[in-house]
């Protein structure tokens, strides 16, 4: 039954894209349901990336939805120049922050979309209070702050209980998953309960990126079937 109104969003990441062409690399991805832009600092994360001017020019080039991820230290301070940038929907690290429900609230005070992220080594169950500020939870499937990594398979577990929460409380909050997603290991996450994946090195690694888009959809749903 639920089957038939999944919509899994595939979300490529940016972070893989050639940077000097990022008008012409989004311009690739058409079927993308969300343009997935990864901010770093350096200090939250050991690698630097871009930041909101960068993000309001990718949003400039395109109408898909734009799907901010801060990797960075103290969101409160930033978060509203992603909103100005144009993104959809912003998603912080409740690590970076000691009250993720305030900036939560501050986004959508703002007219923006909130997600929180957790690293893979961050329980969610001391979060789930938070599913009544937030649209989408998003779990890291790698340690955050670089493409192209591993899958770790045991952050489904923390997807199997978030989707328990989620649908036992009868909310409207997303699951998205992030790292080393491809169509390997996509469907195992389908299955689990995600709705938006994450998949840069999958995407633009692939000879034809949107026809990656297409397949990794494609395997989300078969495996939710
Ligand atoms: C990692 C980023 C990811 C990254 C995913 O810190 O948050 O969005 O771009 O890259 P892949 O899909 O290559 O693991
Ligand atoms: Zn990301």
């Amino acid at each position: 039954m639920e089957s038939m109104s999944y919509q899994p969003l595939i979300a490529p990441s940016i972070l893989s894209a050639d940077f000097a062409r990022l008008d012409r690399e989004i311009a690739r991805i058409p079927s993308a349901d969300w343009i997935h832009v990864d901010v770093m600092d350096g200090h939250f994360v050991p690698n630097l990336s871009f930041g909101a001017p960068v993000a309001k020019a990718v949003s400039a080039v395109t109408d898909t939805p734009m799907d901010c991820h801060l990797m960075i230290e103290d969101p409160a301070r930033w978060v509203g120049d992603y909103v100005d940038a144009g993104a959809y929907s912003v998603t912080f690290h409740v690590e970076a922050t000691d009250d993720p429900a305030s900036v939560a609230d501050l986004l959508h005070s703002k007219g923006c979309r909130a997600g929180v992220s957790v690293k893979p080594g961050t329980p969610v169950e001391p979060y789930l209070g938070l599913l009544d500020h937030v649209d989408l939870v998003l779990v890291m499937s790698v340690e955050p702050g670089f493409g192209g990594q591993k899958f770790m398979p045991d952050v489904l577990d923390k997807v199997r209980t978030l989707r328990a929460e989620i649908d036992r409380r009868g909310l409207d909050v997303l699951i998205q998953i992030d790292g080393g997603v491809d169509a390997t290991t996509i469907g195992a996450c389908a299955e689990a309960g995600c709705d938006v994946f994450v998949a840069g090195s999958a995407v633009y690694g692939a000879p034809e990126p949107d026809a990656m888009v297409q397949a990794l959809r494609a395997e989300a749903l078969d495996a939710r079937a």
